[in-house]
């Protein structure tokens, strides 16, 4: 399986949002994650669409919308119109029915669509919607900031995952991903790496975007 590296633009240098997208680019990331937060669902705030489709100007790489607002579902049409590529949202929002409704939606602005655990949320709670997800998303923090520390106790949470949806199902990991954490949440099955303050942060972040893929690349098994 390719590992992919998902730079995650929330912790570049916003005052120079196109040399940041450009250097993460030429870095070898893979896919851009974007967190759009509200302030309600999470106790902060980010940015929105109008930065999202700008950035979708400047990249042809795809751009992975991470949606923590208490109503994602409002914005579908938009995120679609603004070139996204795929779009998660958070468990509990909704009932069984319109999540899996929500879904759908997704699918049918011809976005791929993908739920997310939180630290408390166990991955059983994913089970009635893999047949309408393309990846999950475990968080490995409790989202709403950057450069919080790595919760390792949630590993077990991606092996549930692909047991329940299969060992093709993409697995996302979110927070606090680098060198060192990087490699147990591969050896665990993720295969998708959202990285912030360990690649916009690093001094090189070509070096950094390198060591964290080799690092999961060898960790990593089938
Ligand atoms: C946190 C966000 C993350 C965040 C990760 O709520 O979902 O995507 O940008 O940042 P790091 O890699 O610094 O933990
Ligand atoms: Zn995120």
């Amino acid at each position: 399986m390719e590992m992919k590296i998902c730079p995650s633009v929330l912790a570049c240098d916003m005052l120079h949002l196109e040399d940041e997208i450009k250097k993460a680019e030429k870095a070898g990331a893979d896919i851009f994650h974007l967190d759009v937060m509200d302030g309600v669902y999470v106790p902060n705030m980010s940015f929105g669409f109008d930065v999202i489709k700008k950035i979708g100007t400047v990249t042809d790489l795809p751009l992975d919308v991470h949606m923590m607002t208490v109503q994602p579902w409002k914005y579908f049409d938009v995120l679609a119109a603004a070139g996204t590529w795929n779009v998660t949202f958070h468990l509990n929002l909704l009932d069984e029915a319109g999540t899996r409704q929500a879904l759908k939606d997704i699918h049918s602005l011809g976005m791929k669509a993908a739920l997310s655990v939180k630290p408390k949320e166990s991955a059983d709670l994913l089970l009635p919607y893999y047949d309408l997800m393309d990846m999950a998303l475990v968080m490995t923090v409790e989202p709403g900031f950057g450069g919080q520390k790595f919760m390792e106790d949630m590993l077990p949470k991606v092996g549930a995952i692909r047991a329940a949806a299969g060992k093709d199902f993409p697995v996302q990991i979110d927070g606090g991903i680098g060198l060192g954490t990087a490699g147990k949440a591969a050896a665990a099955g993720a295969s998708m790496f959202v990285v912030g303050t360990a690649s916009f942060g690093a001094p090189d972040m070509a070096k950094a975007v390198a060591d964290i893929r080799s690092e999961a690349e060898a960790a990593f098994v089938y």
